[in-house]
């Protein structure tokens, strides 16, 4: 079984990130073949500042190392340094109906905040099913806000396979974990960094990360007030970290009334902090030794673009591209 996934380096990571994503990519590398990847070329749709790019790319590499992913068990390299899925972007591209990319709604999205969209922000979700598809990925690990850009690899696929030949691709399945789908920010809303109401798991300092997590939205239930737990995002939160008794009990003193919710907020951020510690100390480590994290990308590379070469050829010949 072979599992792949990406995830751009566009900044610090934060907890959605880490839950929806990192955390079941990690645990899945003991289960199968495991293909993770930085996905740079994605990032190029959004950072135009070359030093930028680069210093995204070196920090999620180290915040993957630090959280647990294994480069004994799971490959790991940089999406540039294996440029032969550019080029079967450009072969899927031409199965591709325009239809199928407007209707993708991430892309609606930033067209609705005002970016003026380069045929590169249009053409990303063929670019992500070139991802998938040059490894034969089997299971593909996504929060629950890429689940669009799977069906639409699926179909692409699918479109190939129709022209071409049956099986010449294999069709992906999603897995999106339910109970952490959408982690919810310290507004409610979805926890993106183009919302700006994340909480990132590598915050500098105990000081800062308690800040944040000060800055949970609650209603203005007076302390002494008995509170709602139902629909708190406060909870929501220390659901993903805290114990089902701890959590219990939490929601028995909101019933309760008689404690604030700087109270809560509290529980909350040392719960967070100390999830993160073992992850801060290998952190440090890594961030130490820039040689070490450089030689894993590129041992990685290596072996993926093994993989992408069969895969490309085997598109190349099917296609009557090529000798
Ligand atoms: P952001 O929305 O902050 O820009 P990305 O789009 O770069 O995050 O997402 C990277 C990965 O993290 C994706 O697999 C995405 O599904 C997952 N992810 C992002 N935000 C959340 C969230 N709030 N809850 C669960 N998963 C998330
Ligand atoms: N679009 C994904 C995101 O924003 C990142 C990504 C790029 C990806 N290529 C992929 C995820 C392939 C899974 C598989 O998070």
């Amino acid at each position: 079984m072979r599992i792949l996934s990406g995830i751009q380096p566009s900044g610090r990571l934060h907890i959605g990130n880490y839950l929806g994503m990192m955390e079941p990519a990690i645990r899945l590398q003991n289960e199968g073949e495991a293909f993770y990847f930085i996905a740079d070329y994605h990032a190029l749709t959004s950072t135009h500042d070359p030093a930028v790019l680069r210093e995204n790319v070196r920090g999620l590499a180290i915040d993957f190392l630090a959280c647990g992913l294994d480069p004994e068990k799971a490959t790991f390299w940089r999406q540039s340094d294996v440029p032969e899925v550019t080029e079967l972007t450009w072969i899927l591209s031409c199965v591709t109906p325009m239809g199928l990319l407007e209707r993708c709604v991430s892309f609606k999205d930033k067209i609705a905040q005002g970016v003026s969209p380069s045929h590169g922000l249009f053409a990303y979700p063929v670019l992500q099913a070139a991802d998938i598809l040059i490894f034969d990925s089997d299971i593909v690990p996504v929060g629950k806000d890429q689940k669009q850009h799977l069906e639409v690899t699926r179909d692409i696929a699918q479109k190939f396979n129709d022209r071409y030949g049956d099986e010449l691709l294999r069709i992906p399945e999603p897995q999106i974990r339910e109970e952490t789908a959408t982690v919810p920010g310290l507004d409610g809303r979805k926890m993106s960094k183009s919302y700006d109401n994340s909480i990132e798991i590598f915050e500098e300092t105990e000081k800062k990360l308690r800040k944040k997590v000060m800055k949970i939205v609650t209603d203005s239930t007076p302390v002494e007030d008995a509170k709602d737990p139902e629909g708190s995002y406060l909870i929501q939160l220390y659901e993903l970290f805290a114990s089902k008794a701890e959590v219990e009990e939490m929601k028995a003193s909101y019933r309760a009334g008689g404690t604030g919710y700087g109270h809560y907020k509290q529980q909350l951020f040392e719960k967070i902090w100390g999830a993160f510690e073992p992850m801060r100390e290998k952190r440090e480590a890594l961030i130490a030794d820039p040689d070490y994290v450089e030689d894993v990308l590129q041992n990685g590379a290596k072996r993926a673009q093994e993989k992408a070469r069969e895969v490309l050829d085997r598109v190349r010949k099917a296609t009557g591209l090529g000798r």
